[in-house]
């Protein structure tokens, strides 16, 4: 069997969304939930999800209830991470808790997450409780992602491998998570699964790292977000660790210095990092990482048994994220 393109997977994705975003009452609670859910985005997660189950044989159809599960949580996790992060800005407009407010964010979050583990019940018998365990140890370990994020914030001694960890968890587990919920759909064997978890979750190391990087170099004209918004929150990001390790003892008092400031106008703070990031060789070496992760995430697709055709398919797609700008 052959599959078809991301975008026609896109599409049935989108056309399933608008089928089941329906706004109830109470108004306070929905609006928020198909305000982010319309939004637009990639919707990189779902269509991975449905384009996973036609590799190992399955119906699309099969997996949209997991795909739409899969969006769901994601954008119940923005909500809370814009809370979290005090972004003002998500896909080009306001955030939820800027538009509405915080407490409508937490709440709305929260229906989202509920949403989406009610979502597996449209499975049965041992798909449904493969399914849903995979997700209870995905979404466990996303919150536990974040909290190392916010920690580290304060912290002035991360090292990579814990900023690895730390991004493994809040990002990757779920896109390996999406790709093997298809895998599980389709009934594939557990070798597999598990090696299509492995593949998203390498991609999904990738697509953070480039995150992280448009969050400094993207342009704010497409980018969707605030620019800088990492630099001001003093996120310990690939760009800042490197940057560290690749200073002068001066230039590393200077960059922990701006570090530690949170100025009422940070525009100037932002292009002095930004040209630290620069200057010590730490922007080079980010694309650098994202291009060796994404090869890691070529590794392993190249030796699980499905067709050549099926792993060009996800070789484009994987060589897409990592030049994407949005
Ligand atoms: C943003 O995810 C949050 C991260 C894990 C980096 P996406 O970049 O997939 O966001 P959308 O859904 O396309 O807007
Ligand atoms: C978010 O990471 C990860 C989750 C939402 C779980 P970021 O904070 O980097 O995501 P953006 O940049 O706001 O989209
Ligand atoms: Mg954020
Ligand atoms: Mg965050
Ligand atoms: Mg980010």
């Amino acid at each position: 069997m052959t599959v078809q393109t991301i975008s026609d997977y896109q599409g049935y994705f989108l056309e399933y969304l608008s089928e089941k975003t329906l706004e109830k009452e109470p108004k306070n609670l929905y609006e928020p939930i198909s305000y982010i859910l319309n939004l637009g985005g990639k919707r990189l997660r779902p269509t991975l999800t449905l384009l996973t189950a036609e590799i190992f044989g399955s119906s699309y159809k099969e997996s949209l209830d997991a795909a739409l599960a899969v969006e769901i949580f994601h954008n119940f996790s923005l909500i809370h991470d814009d809370i979290m992060d005090d972004a003002p800005l998500r896909r080009g407009k306001e955030t939820v808790h800027e538009k509405w407010d915080i407490n409508t964010g937490i709440l709305s979050g929260d229906a989202m997450l509920i949403n989406a583990y009610q979502l597996f019940e449209n499975y049965e018998g041992e798909t449904f409780r493969k399914l849903a365990k995979l997700f209870t140890k995905t979404a466990i370990e996303v919150c536990e992602g974040q909290q190392y994020d916010v920690d580290f914030e304060t912290r002035d001694d991360v090292t990579i491998d814990e900023y690895l960890k730390m991004i493994e968890y809040k990002t990757a587990v779920l896109v390996g998570a999406a790709m093997q919920m298809g895998a599980i759909i389709a009934d594939a064997s557990e070798d597999c699964a598990s090696s299509i978890y492995d593949f998203g979750r390498l991609l999904g190391l990738a697509f953070q790292l480039q995150d992280d990087y448009l969050d400094a170099f993207g342009n704010p004209e497409t980018f969707g977000k605030q620019v800088g918004g990492d630099i001001i929150e003093n996120k310990k990001t690939f760009l800042y660790l490197k940057a560290i390790e690749f200073s002068s003892k001066e230039e590393r008092k200077q960059l922990e210095g701006l570090f530690s400031l949170n100025p009422e106008d940070p525009s100037e703070k932002i292009q002095m990092v930004k040209d630290f990031f620069e200057s010590t060789g730490a922007k080079e070496r980010t694309r650098l990482e994202i291009a060796s992760y994404t090869q890691k995430a070529f590794d392993v697709l190249e030796a699980i048994s499905i067709s050549s055709e099926k792993k060009n398919v996800l070789r484009v797609f994987g060589e897409q994220l990592m030049n994407r700008s949005v």
